[in-house]
Formats: C-alpha cells, structure tokens, sequence
C-alpha cells in the first residue's frame, strides 16, 4: 500500500479512534476559515482523534508538525502544502515510520510518487483556465490591447503556480491581451490592496483587468480601486478564485465581475479517505472535488445558498 501501514499498532483497530495529525497552511482567506472549520468539524467525532496544527504560512512550521506528529507515531498525517517543492526529506521519515499520508487542498513536488497515499483538492490548472474562459467572453468585441495585471497566491505553492499556468494557456491564445503586471498578494486582503495600489501608481489608468488568484486578494484590490478614484468592476474589469461569501457581496454590489469556485468544503470526503488508508483499503491517487464558475448577474440569487 502507497504511503506504509498504519504508525500507532493500536490506533484505527475496531472501536478505537484513529489518532490524525493535521497540518493547516494557516488562516490567510475566507476560504481556508471554512476549510478548517470543514476538516475539524469531519475530524472531531468519536471515531477520530485530531490533533490540529497551524502552520502561520510557513514551511519550516510545517515541516516541524510533521515531524512532531511522526514522533507522536499518529495513524495519519493529513496536510495541506504551503509550497510545492521541498517535502522528500520529511514525508520518507513519515514512510519509514510507517505512516500513511493524504495531501489535502495542495500538492507536492516529489520524485517518489508512494511518499503519500492519495491526494484531495481542486484541479487549480482547470480553474486558472476557466479564469481565462470567462475573461475572452467578457471581452467579445473589445479591441485590444487589454491590458491585464495579475494578483498571484503565495509563490511557490501550488495554487499560484498552476493558476498562472492555466490562465495564460487560455489568453495567450488571443493577441489582445497583455499581462502587464503579476507580482504575489500573498492570497491576502492586506496584501493584495498593497500590491494593487503600486500597480495603479505605476500603470495609471492603463489598467483594464485585474485576475486574483484568491476572493481576499480581489477584495483588497478593491478598495486600493476605489481609493484611487476608480469604480472597480466597471473602469476594471476584475474576476477572482474560490465563491467566498465575500465574493457574492462584492458581485452583487457590481465591485467583481466573477469568481471561479474551488471548494473548501470536503471534510468529510478527507475522512472517508483517512478512514480507508489507516484500514489500509486501496484509495484512489487523486479526489477532485466539483465547482463552477459564477458571474454577477447570478450574484443575488446564489448568495443566500453560499455555504462559505
Ligand atoms: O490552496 C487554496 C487557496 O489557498 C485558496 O484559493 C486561497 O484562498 C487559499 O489561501
């Protein structure tokens, strides 16, 4: 089986709770709150035991849970990636302590695929592109050159990267469109009003798009717009990634054009699946969960029915 046994010879037996070490990225966005509530709200029956951890953004706090929850020999380490690359070393000691692992929401770089037992998220190539579908349909009949500036996650993980591929796969196809800016916003609200606010002080008007690869960073650019004298979603043209609450109150205030849904709601397909490796029950390699994509007009009607 991918990823070893189970770590704790006792835990996850008949009637004994499966012991689940669990390292979130941190609290950066509206999204990853309901994903914690999610994971916690999944993870926090009788049948489980969870112990939950923070990782601030930052790698090295990651790295250190893992490694205190290999120590605590869990049955399970389940984590969400805050980069891609940089995980060989600790996943083997998870492997050789046996220790099966499910990524959730990002995923890794390796070059030892059986480091980890399956993996659980959004097909955030796919939702980049879809970013890019939405902005050539908006702009039908619009000559060029539109020029675009972009709002990208925390770099190196994995969602900045994958976002930033699909998009371009789908605008480089048209000759109109110019990314003139792209710098990270860190997946931020503070961060993405800054990042906006030194965008418009360096391309003036000359801006009619902004792409966020997070609701929270488009947010913050919003009100760096509207600082500026602008009307966001009109003079700029703004479409975003994840469906937050957030988002729907922003559309439906005329302030976003779109948002491109990634779920974070999938707690309890992660416990199906943690349930199934510390059984040592074969899992698929990949779960993605299902989203769409929503624009303003659709705004007031969907809003009361977000669930995030
Ligand atoms: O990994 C998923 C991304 O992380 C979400 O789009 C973003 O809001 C979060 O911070």
């Amino acid at each position: 089986c991918s990823g070893g046994g189970t770590g704790n010879s006792d835990g996850g037996g008949e009637g004994t709770p499966i012991t689940v070490g669990f390292s979130q990225v941190g609290a950066e966005s509206e999204w990853r709150t309901a994903n914690t509530a999610s994971v916690k709200a999944a993870l926090t029956s009788p049948e489980f035991r969870l112990k939950f951890s923070d990782a601030q953004q930052k790698q090295e706090n990651q790295i250190k849970a893992l490694r205190s929850f290999i120590a605590q020999r869990v049955d399970v380490i389940a984590f969400s990636p805050v980069v891609e690359s940089g995980w060989e070393t600790v996943l083997r000691e998870a492997k050789a302590a046996g220790i099966p692992v499910v990524l959730t929401d990002r995923a890794v770089k390796v070059s030892d695929d059986s480091l980890y037992a399956t993996f659980i998220g959004s097909d955030f190539v796919e939702e980049g592109r879809r970013a890019g579908r939405w902005l050539v349909g908006d702009s039908q009949g619009k000559a060029g050159p539109i020029r675009v500036v972009e709002l990208q996650g925390s770099v190196g993980s994995a969602p900045a990267i994958d976002r930033m591929k699909g998009f371009r796969e789908v605008i480089d196809a048209d000759a109109r469109f110019r990314i003139v800016r792209s710098q990270s916003g860190d997946f931020t609200r503070a961060k993405g009003k800054e990042v906006m606010e030194a965008f418009l002080k360096s391309e003036g008007g000359n801006i009619d798009v902004l792409f966020a690869h997070n609701d929270d960073m488009a947010i913050g650019a919003i009100q760096a717009i509207e600082e500026a004298g602008l009307k966001p979603g009109q003079d700029i043209r703004i479409v975003s990634i994840d469906g937050v609450r957030g988002a729907f109150e922003a559309m439906k205030a005329g302030k976003l054009n779109a948002t491109i849904e990634c779920n974070p709601l999938f707690g309890e397909q992660l416990a199906q699946l943690i349930r199934d490796v510390a059984a040592g029950r074969p899992v698929p390699r990949r779960v993605e969960v299902e989203e769409g994509v929503f624009t303003a007009d659709q705004a007031a009607i969907a809003l009361p029915n977000r669930k995030y």
